[in-house]
């Protein structure tokens, strides 16, 4: 707590009181009770001798009523003329040219001019008087050629620091298991300040974020806002912005408002499996726990009530608890409530709870269902909570099931204040931005779009007076960007904080012209009104063409499959117009103006106006449980996972340990994350049988968007590799590749010896999961061994493939295919955390540095749910790769390449027609699928 004891310690009134002293007992918790009762008393009897009002009455007065002070920054704060984090000897920086997105949303955010920063903060901004720069000797001056700046990048919601990367049992600090209930602690007492992310976060233009306890508990704990930037200090307080001053006894000038709290609440399924409860126990403890802190709080205003009626003698001791002064201090109004909580049952719990108890919440974080309840959210006691969402990550579990793209663009629309976050490491903070672009390309309106990730979340935190915005007086922290913000792929150039350029040599990839300015994104009405209109779940199947023949008009480029290569055949730059491309029974039969066409366009035709379109391959998903999962948190709804033969004895039915199991006997069908896909044209899925052990079986091709395994193409091969994974589980790495050795010298039992001949022949390919360069080296190895002995070629694939690059040349030489998932490396666990992180921080990529070495390089994805951004995954890979990966090229990351490494026998031949705009920008909404397989064109 940061106000009565803190303020009585100052020594308003002469030389140190016992009663202060006993104050400040009462604060740190250091026999309190006792000793504050006594010294009281004693200070009563002193006073008694001469008076009957304690001496440092006029204190207690004051303190009380500082109890109710809101928080806030001082009244003079922008009078500042250094920040309180400023480092000595910063030389002051001039941007000239500048683009300048200032962080308003009211017509006026764009300032075309110069900038200036020192002192660790925003000196000026538009037009820079050469008076004013006549003051400064050592000005930086960068020409940014008319870029794009922005204010830093805010992430209301992460766990760097607390869940790091690399994962470490040693570092493992987001939630204690000690109780539904813990507002007492705080994630500071976890900071890792060796967490590989910060720098890679800061590589992605995040300055700040709040560091927030998990979502275990019902309370979780304080959460503490922090800048990314390292300080001389080193330590995790001196990453703190505006720390409350009660955090370390520190003397504060009762003068100054309190700084603002943060504090993390939880509800629905995480505090109800955690604690093998259900969501009646969770509130209820919410309920208990607020309760206690409502008596405290009550006890304290009688106190106070009575001291200010001057009845002195039997006022007691202030009521004050360390473990409960928290939860007090949101019941003043004095702490933003972080609430983790998705569905309108909980949601709705929350608002009757804040009503109960007369308290406000901040925000609800993850809130998947808040877009469907808009008016239960304006019923929150106080000011409507801010949301807090992910883009597209949705229907990991029950609560995200009815997720929604739209849910940003709904919730503006309804008035409601809404952020995009990461969660980190959830999501990787470091491309926080591609939330909002996402919330942006799905209808949320640019600015607000920018603000979600911005000025939204500073002042949902109470720290719009100093980030968020560029205005004079505000903290420098900056970002200079190598095309717009909302840009797919966009990527610092430079980040400054406080100031302070955070990038020693930044990278940065040419972009075009194009890239400049916000894309002008589809319309998506109609999905999101009928999102609310189905409750979340809006019909998702395709609907078929009735006619044979479909002429796609103003196309104005088409890509297709010539055996595995991906080529244009036909552009509109080329031809000086827009085309034409008829389809007949699923085939093209013909293109742009030429005979056939013309001949189509006068029969009775289905015609579909692609608004300078394209026509493109359509893209293939590897890497996550598509297909065999509908919601990855339940169970029921899954295929579930295989025995692991180097973890449990298979059942002799099985055939023992010769069993390999196929995912073709685990297929379901139309998930909604398999509908979503398709709709994103991702046509085929290839997915291996979920094991989290060495053997996974044998992988099957499916098509995403038909109703059931027996409808026609819904089984595209049954069998295409065999998956094994080495380094991500027990036992040894060693004892996996000595399982893997014995295997491919053929001393297997049954099926699963047969198909490791297959693999020795060079007839199925083997993937192996594995992240580690070592394993990799291992792996490179048992391969030449094998091959020496059998004279064949094995088709050996990494998949994940984190640390890859560090053997580019010697994979590409061993003829070693890489699916590289995720597509954008992330130091997760000690095995990938050597990754090249390519711009700003390195000039080349993984998959730029394969492909040069010769690597048939795949992009892979990991969770069900993002093989719909595929399409932008690999378009983002070929944004950063200045230049070294063609549009075609990006094409065959997510469709021919896969198709080869994975065991396709014959290409995929659907297409994917997109309206507006490419299958790889932010400009194109997929409208319609031509399958040659099956004779037909969808339209979606
Ligand atoms: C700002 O930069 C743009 C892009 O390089 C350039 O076209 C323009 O002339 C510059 N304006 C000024 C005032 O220097
Ligand atoms: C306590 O925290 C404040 C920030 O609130 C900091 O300025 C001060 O140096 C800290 N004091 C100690 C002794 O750590
Ligand atoms: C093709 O679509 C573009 C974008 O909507 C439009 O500007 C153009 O006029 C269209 N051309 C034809 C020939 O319809
Ligand atoms: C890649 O292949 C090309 C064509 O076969 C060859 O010229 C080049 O030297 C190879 N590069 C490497 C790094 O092996």
């Amino acid at each position: 707590m940061d106000k009565l004891p803190t303020h009585q310690l100052e020594p308003v009134v002469r030389p140190r009181l016992a009663l202060t002293s006993s104050f400040r007992k009462l604060v740190f918790g250091v026999l309190f009770a006792a000793l504050s009762a006594s010294y009281f008393t004693l200070v009563i009897w002193e006073k008694e001798t001469t008076a009957s009002v304690p001496i440092n009455a006029a204190e207690i007065l004051q303190s009380c009523k500082l109890l109710d002070l809101a928080p806030g920054p001082p009244s003079n704060f922008h009078g500042r003329t250094e920040s309180d984090r400023f480092e000595a000897g910063t030389p002051p920086t001039l941007f000239k040219n500048a683009t300048i997105w200032t962080g308003r949303v009211d017509g006026h955010e764009i300032v075309k001019g110069d900038l200036l920063l020192d002192g660790g903060i925003i000196k000026a901004v538009g037009d820079v008087k050469e008076g004013t720069l006549q003051a400064y000797s050592n000005l930086v001056t960068v020409d940014a050629k008319g870029a794009w700046i922005s204010p830093g990048i805010v992430d209301l919601h992460s766990h760097l620091g607390v869940d790091s990367a690399p994962a470490l049992r040693g570092a493992s600090d987001t939630n204690s298991l000690k109780g539904l209930v813990l507002p007492w602690l705080r994630s500071l007492d976890g900071l890792n300040t060796h967490d590989d992310a910060y720098r890679l976060s800061i590589s992605g233009g995040v300055t700040t974020a709040n560091v927030l306890p998990g979502s275990a508990d019902a309370i979780g704990g304080q959460a503490f806002t922090i800048k990314l930037r390292p300080t001389s200090e080193r330590s995790s307080s001196s990453m703190l912005l505006e720390p409350p001053y009660s955090l370390n006894g520190t003397h504060v000038d009762p003068s100054l408002p309190p700084r603002w709290r943060q504090m993390k609440h939880a509800c629905g399924e995480n505090p109800s499996r955690v604690y093998s409860g259900t969501r009646m126990d969770t509130i209820w403890a919410f309920r208990q726990g607020y309760d206690t802190a409502r008596q405290i709080k009550e006890k304290q205003d009688q106190f106070c009530a009575k001291a200010a009626r001057g009845q002195w003698s039997d006022i007691g001791e202030f009521p004050q608890d360390l473990q409960w002064e928290a939860l007090v201090d949101v019941l003043r109004g004095r702490v933003k409530v972080h609430t983790h909580c998705y569905e309108a049952t909980d949601l709705d719990g929350i608002v009757r709870l804040t009503n109960e108890f007369k308290f406000s919440i901040a925000a609800f974080h993850h809130a998947h269902e808040t877009y469907l309840v808009p008016d239960l959210l304006k019923k929150a006691y106080g000011k409507t909570p801010a949301i807090a969402l992910f883009a597209t990550n949705a229907r990991y579990k029950r609560e995200a099931y009815r997720g929604s793209e739209f849910a940003p663009r709904i919730l503006a629309e309804k008035g409601l204040q809404v952020v995009m976050k990461s969660d980190h490491p959830v999501l990787n903070s470091r491309h926080l931005l591609n939330e909002a672009q996402q919330a942006h390309y799905y209808g949320l309106p640019a600015n607000l779009a920018l603000a979600s990730v911005i000025s939204t979340p500073a002042k949902v935190m109470g720290q719009d007076h100093r980030i968020g915005f560029i205005k004079p007086g505000y903290d420098a922290d900056i970002v200079l960007w190598d095309s717009h913000p909302l840009a797919l792929g966009a990527t610092p150039k430079q980040v400054y904080i406080d100031g302070i350029a955070q990038i020693k040599e930044p990278f940065v990839s040419k972009k075009d012209s194009f890239s400049q300015r916000a894309p002008k994104t589809p319309n998506f009405d109609k999905e999101a009104s009928d999102a609310v209109k189905y409750d979340g779940l809006p019909p998702l199947e395709p609907e078929k063409v009735k006619s044979d023949i479909v002429i796609f008009t103003n196309v104005s480029s088409v890509h297709v499959k010539r055996g595995y290569e991906v080529q244009e055949v036909f552009s509109s730059l080329n031809y000086g117009k827009a085309g034409v491309v008829a389809i007949e029974n699923g085939e093209i039969v013909c293109m742009s103006g030429s005979e056939p066409c013309a001949l189509h366009l006068d029969s009775n035709a289905q015609r579909i106006d692609l608004e300078g379109g394209s026509i493109s391959p359509a893209l293939v998903s590897y890497g996550s449980p598509l297909g065999i999962n509908h919601i990855e948190g339940e169970p029921s709804t899954n295929d579930g996972p295989v025995f692991d033969p180097l973890k449990t004895v298979i059942p002799d039915i099985l055939g023992g340990d010769g069993s390999v199991i196929r995912a073709v006997d685990g297929l379901l069908f139309s998930s909604r994350d398999s509908l979503l896909a398709y709709r994103s044209g991702v046509t085929v899925g290839i997915t291996a049988p979920a094991s989290s052990g060495f053997l996974s079986g044998l992988s099957v091709a499916f098509g995403t968007g038909l109703p059931h395994k027996l409808a026609k193409g819904a089984v595209v091969q049954d069998v295409t590799a065999l998956h094994v994974a080495i380094g991500a589980s027990k036992p040894s790495v060693s004892t996996q590749i000595a399982a893997l050795r014995n295997l491919l010298s053929g001393r297997g039992e049954g099926e699963l010896a047969a198909r490791f001949k297959d693999v020795v022949k060079g007839k199925l390919p083997l993937v192996v999961v594995v992240e580690s360069a070592d394993i990799m080296a291992t792996l490179i190895r048992l391969k030449q061994e094998v091959e020496e002995a059998n004279g064949e070629t094995i088709r050996l694939v990494f998949a994940g493939a984190n640390e890859a690059h560090l053997l580019a040349k010697e994979i590409g030489k061993a003829g070693v295919g890489v699916i590289l998932s995720p597509s954008r490396p992330f130091p997760g666990t000690w095995k990938s955390r050597r990754i090249l992180a390519g711009p700003p921080l390195s000039a080349s990529t993984s998959a730029s540095l394969l492909i040069a070495n010769n690597v048939t390089v795949g992009v892979g994805v990991e969770e069900q749910w993002s093989s719909r951004n595929l399409r932008f995954d690999v378009a983002w890979a070929a944004l950063e790769a200045d230049g070294a990966i063609s549009h075609s090229q990006a094409l065959s990351l997510a469709s021919v390449n896969l198709e080869r490494l994975l065991g396709i026998s014959k290409p995929i031949k659907d297409l994917v027609a997109v309206k507006g705009g490419s299958l790889l920008g932010f400009e194109g909404k997929v409208s319609g699928i031509i399958s040659p397989s099956r004779g037909s064109v969808d339209l979606l």
